[in-house]
């Protein structure tokens, strides 16, 4: 494999959903001129209820579509897909270390800052069954205590658009109540939708427990791969919007997705649907 990327080409990003935008803006935030090209699968979403080889398909087809679009970089920022489809991503794109996921970079961090205890995650229901943080964090930390939940209700909730309500505060609560989740240090965020409702989250805990929210550890990691690659892109393009130099394609039009949007990036961004599945 021998592919010569080159700094001013786009970054691809997907998620099932408007998750993923949480980490678009983290890396847009951090490395403003870089172009992206996002694809939300809302004609399949949510992940979490399907089964593995369905994730694996969606994310393969995904990746080759960002690669088709000259992206220099895929990032999964889709915890279940990171899970289910990365390393069939990897083998499909041959883009290697280009192929960026957004499990492994929070477990470099929950080992770094919380190494030996107790570490929380909340994710969907398949990337709960994978055991991909348990394994991984106890693979570089073995005295470490990780427990999981599955918090299916979530994504949707968010991408229907309920979130910092009363509604979503009392699903909140009644998930971090369970007694598995008791006397944690530190809490990951296992899907990329819950930045969105990190604040209500954080508001159940007070300041006892870190809320780890990877968007912006997945970012800076997103950063050390392409300068390490020599592929940042370094031309000042900060006067062009983000939607006039981003792309964002969705895979059935919904109108939670733009509306959305508009709180990530200060502007509406214009959606294109485009239905790969019939290609
Ligand atoms: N945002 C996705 C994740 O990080 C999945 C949500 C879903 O489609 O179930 O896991």
């Amino acid at each position: 494999m021998n592919h010569t990327f080159k700094a001013n080409q786009p970054i691809g990003i997907f998620d099932s959903g408007i998750g993923g935008l949480t980490v678009a803006r983290a890396i847009t935030k951090l490395l403003p001129n870089e172009q992206i090209i996002y694809f939300g699968d809302t004609a399949h979403m949510p992940y979490g209820e399907k089964s593995a080889e369905a994730i694996k398909y969606y994310s393969v087809k995904i990746a080759e579509f960002l690669k088709f679009k000259n992206c220099k970089m895929i990032v999964i920022a889709c915890n279940t897909a990171s899970a289910a489809g990365y390393k069939a991503v990897v083998k499909s794109t041959g883009m290697r270390d280009l192929v960026v996921n957004v499990v492994d970079p929070a477990v470099e961090y929950v080992v770094k800052n919380h190494y030996r205890q107790k570490v929380g995650v909340i994710a969907t229901k398949r990337t709960i069954s994978s055991n991909v943080y348990a394994k991984r964090i106890e693979s570089l930390d073995p005295v470490s205590d990780v427990v999981q939940l599955a918090t299916p209700l979530l994504a949707p909730m968010i991408e229907e658009g309920f979130y910092n309500n009363k509604i979503s505060q009392t699903i909140i609560n009644s998930y971090l109540s369970k007694s598995k989740l008791s006397k944690i240090d530190a809490l990951i965020l296992g899907c990329t939708h819950y930045p969105l409702i990190k604040g209500e989250i954080q508001k159940f805990y007070g300041k006892s427990v870190e809320v780890i929210d990877s968007s912006e550890i997945v970012a800076l990691h997103v950063k050390q791969v392409l300068e390490k690659h020599q592929l940042l892109n370094e031309t000042k393009s900060s006067r062009f919007s983000l939607s006039k130099k981003s792309q964002f394609f969705v895979s059935d039009y919904t109108q939670s997705f733009e509306e959305t949007s508009k709180i990530f990036f200060d502007e509406k961004v214009k959606l294109k649907q485009f239905n790969i599945w019939e290609e």
